[in-house]
Parts: C-alpha cells; sequence; structure tokens
C-alpha cells in the first residue's frame, strides 16, 4: 500500500548544457598538438587566465516587476541585422577540428543567426565558405608584406559577400606560444590555408625543433612595420567598412575613430599575443568611454556563457566574439556543434535578460553590471 513511488524512467542523454561540456567533448576528439594549439597561449598564459578572472569580478544587478514576457536578442551591427549579439571569432585552419572545416562553422553560424568572422587562415576557400554562409560575413586579415597578395585577398572576399574588414592589430609578429614550440606545432599536409598561395604557406607546414612553424611563418609574412598611416590605402582597396581587432587602450581607441575605424574589437587575441596584456573585460569601459559613441565596440577573450556576455554589454560592447568555443563545438559535433554553442550562448543571455529585468539589449545599460578592481 505505501510502495514507494518508482522512480522516473531513466531520461535519454542530455544535451550540452553549458560550454564546457562542449570543450570536454572536444578534449576528447583533438590530436594533443591540435588541443595546446587551441587552447594555449603566450608565455606564462598569465593573459589567458586573466581574461576569464576578469568575468568573475563581475556583478549583476537585476531590475524587479519588468515585463520579461518577451526578452529580444537582436541587434544591429554595421547595417547588418543580427538574432544575437553572439558572434564567431576569427580562428585559423578549422580543419584541424573538423574535416568541413570554415564550411561547417558557416552552417552553424548561419543556423544560429550570428555574425560570421572569417580568418585570413581559413582552410577552405572563401567561395566554398560564402556557399554555405545563411549570416553576415567578415573578412580578417592580417597585413602581409605582400600588399598585392594583401589586395588580392581582400578583392576575392568582398566578390565572396564578405561585408567588412577586419584588420588585426596586435600581431606585427606571433606571441611566443611555449606549448607550439616544445610540440614543434606545424600544420598537417592535410591542412591548408585554403585562401593563401601555397608558396607563402610553406613554412607553416615545416616542423622545426623548439619553434612554431606558425611563428616563423608569420616572422616571414607579416609586416611588422605597418602604421596608422597605411589604414587610408586598406579601406580605399576595399571599400569595405574597416574594423580594428586589437585595440586596448584609450590611446588607440581614439586614433582608430581618427582614422576613420568602422567598428573596434576590444581583444588580446585570447591571451595568444602580449603577455601581460590586461583581460579585455578590464580594457573594455576605457575604450568604450574613448570611442564614445562614434563606432560600435566589440569585444571577445574569455566569453564562456550568456552572464559573461550580459556583462560585456553592460559594460558597452555592442557584441562580443566566441575564438576556442566554437572550435569546441566544431570539434565536438561540426556545423550542429557551432550552432549548439552559439545557440546555447544566446539561449544563456536571454535567460540572464528575463531574471535581471533587462528585456532587450538597449535595456542592459551600464547600471546593469559593476566590475571590480582587479587585486
Ligand atoms: C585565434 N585568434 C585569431 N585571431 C585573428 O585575428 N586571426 C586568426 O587567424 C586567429 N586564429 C586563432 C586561432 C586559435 C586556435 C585561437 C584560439 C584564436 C584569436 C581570436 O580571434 C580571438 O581573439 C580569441 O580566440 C578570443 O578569445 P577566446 O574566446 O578564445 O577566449
Ligand atoms: C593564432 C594566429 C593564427 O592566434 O592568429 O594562432
Amino acid at each position: 500500500m505505501n510502495a514507494p513511488v518508482p522512480p522516473a524512467p531513466p531520461a535519454p542523454p542530455a544535451p550540452p548544457l553549458s560550454v564546457e561540456d562542449y570543450r570536454r567533448s572536444a578534449r576528447a576528439r583533438l590530436d594533443d598538438r591540435v588541443w595546446d594549439f587551441v587552447e594555449g597561449g603566450a608565455e606564462s598564459e598569465r593573459t589567458v587566465r586573466a581574461n576569464r578572472r576578469a568575468f568573475g569580478r563581475v556583478t549583476l544587478r537585476p531590475r524587479v516587476l519588468v515585463d520579461v514576457s518577451h526578452c529580444d536578442t537582436g541587434t544591429e551591427l554595421l547595417g547588418a541585422r543580427l538574432r544575437t549579439p553572439v558572434a564567431v571569432a576569427p580562428t585559423a585552419y578549422h580543419r584541424l577540428a573538423h574535416p568541413d572545416g570554415e564550411a561547417a562553422t558557416a552552417r552553424g553560424a548561419g543556423a544560429a543567426g550570428a555574425l560570421y568572422v572569417v580568418s585570413m587562415y581559413a582552410s577552405r576557400t572563401l567561395e566554398d565558405i560564402a556557399a554555405e554562409a545563411a549570416g553576415p560575413l567578415w573578412i580578417q586579415l592580417y597585413w602581409l608584406r605582400r600588399r598585392e597578395v594583401l589586395a588580392a585577398l581582400v578583392d576575392r572576399a568582398a566578390a565572396a559577400g564578405c561585408r567588412a574588414v577586419v584588420l588585426t592589430v596586435d600581431a606585427p609578429r606571433l606571441g611566443r606560444r611555449h606549448r607550439d614550440a616544445r610540440n614543434a606545432f606545424a600544420i598537417g599536409p592535410g591542412v591548408r590555408a585554403a585562401n593563401l598561395d601555397p608558396a607563402l604557406m610553406a613554412s607553416a607546414h615545416r616542423p622545426d625543433t623548439g619553434r612554431s612553424a606558425l611563428a616563423a611563418h608569420a616572422a616571414q609574412a607579416v609586416d611588422p612595420s605597418v602604421t596608422w598611416s597605411d589604414l587610408a590605402w586598406l579601406r580605399e582597396r576595399s571599400g569595405l567598412p574597416l574594423v580594428l581587432k586589437g585595440v586596448l587602450t584609450a590611446q588607440d581607441a581614439v586614433l582608430a575613430v581618427r582614422h576613420g575605424a568602422d567598428a573596434i574589437v576590444v581583444s588580446n587575441h585570447g591571451g595568444r599575443q602580449l603577455d601581460g596584456a590586461p583581460a579585455s573585460l578590464d580594457a573594455l569601459a576605457e575604450v568604450v568611454d574613448a570611442v564614445a559613441g562614434a563606432c560600435p565596440v566589440l569585444v571577445d577573450g574569455g566569453v564562456r556563457g550568456g552572464t559573461d556576455v550580459f556583462a560585456a554589454l553592460a559594460l558597452g560592447a555592442r557584441a562580443v566574439l566566441l575564438g576556442r568555443p566554437v572550435l569546441w563545438g566544431l570539434a565536438a559535433d561540426g556545423a550542429e556543434g557551432v550552432a549548439g554553442v552559439l545557440r546555447l550562448t544566446t539561449e544563456e543571455l536571454e535567460h540572464t535578460m528575463a531574471l535581471a529585468g533587462r528585456p532587450d539589449l538597449a535595456s542592459i545599460d551600464g547600471s546593469a553590471a559593476v566590475l571590480r578592481a582587479d587585486g
């Protein structure tokens, strides 16, 4: 009579509940050296850690008795409507993570309604990527010594439908990444930078004891002499909006605006370039203040969930980029995994908006979060 109620039958396996679940799944699938390349940063990796820790110093300030029956994560960026402020950061060589590479990334980003910034070192052609893209694409560039190669790439990106050029300005050379040096990391013969001349890329494929082949390639191919006065050439050549990625100070934000940047990405390259650079989140308010509304400010580095996105928006970002998490999703489950990471992060953002009483992105203002100083 008083027999215990039997438990519910076992539920089907749980879908990933957090971005961390994708990370675990990616770890199990990726070769150790590829894992180190994705996960690692420069030198002591303290900037990698600082990016994450900064989010731990954020307190959110909820408002109550606000109608949150519908929360809208939609936004606008350089004329494009987006369902989410969560975008795909440019990362090199997606075929290291999944055989379909950037074509899968484009499908996943499109399914989630997210912007995709394609790396100059994409391992699928721009045309293949564009054919799979349902949402906007931007092209990311490093400034190559061979300007005619850069110019041709810009033309090709524009023809393929890329709507902005993102110039990465924090990498006149590559950071000293001890993991890659120890692993003599080189790109295997089955994966190539599909939009660049194989002759230009040969050094990236040549393993060398105690060195990263990618660092050797960058030293040879990337022009370290570029300055602000060169930007006008790129802008005119492309005819596309110019976004500068890798700004971390008010001084450079002012210069970026003065030189006509259409958007700025506050970024330390995921801690892969200057070890000791500030956490992106700590640099954000300074840059936002200096820009004073002249152009949108985006941020990346250490964003791992919807509350992080919410915090970045409250501190003045228009959108955020995900680097490693997208590669985890890609390695875990191809296009589905990429869409999964982007959708999950957006769902978490929407949930945070409801509980914090901020039903649209415009209402996530400076009163919605406090970032305590480090130390
Ligand atoms: C990058 N990043 C990068 N940035 C860029 O401008 N061009 C590139 O080709 C690459 N490649 C790249 C490869 C890998 C494996 C990683 C992890 C990162 C930097 C990237 O755009 C972004 O700034 C950071 O990844 C953001 O930090 P999180 O989200 O990885 O913490
Ligand atoms: C990197 C370069 C390719 O971060 O941007 O690995």
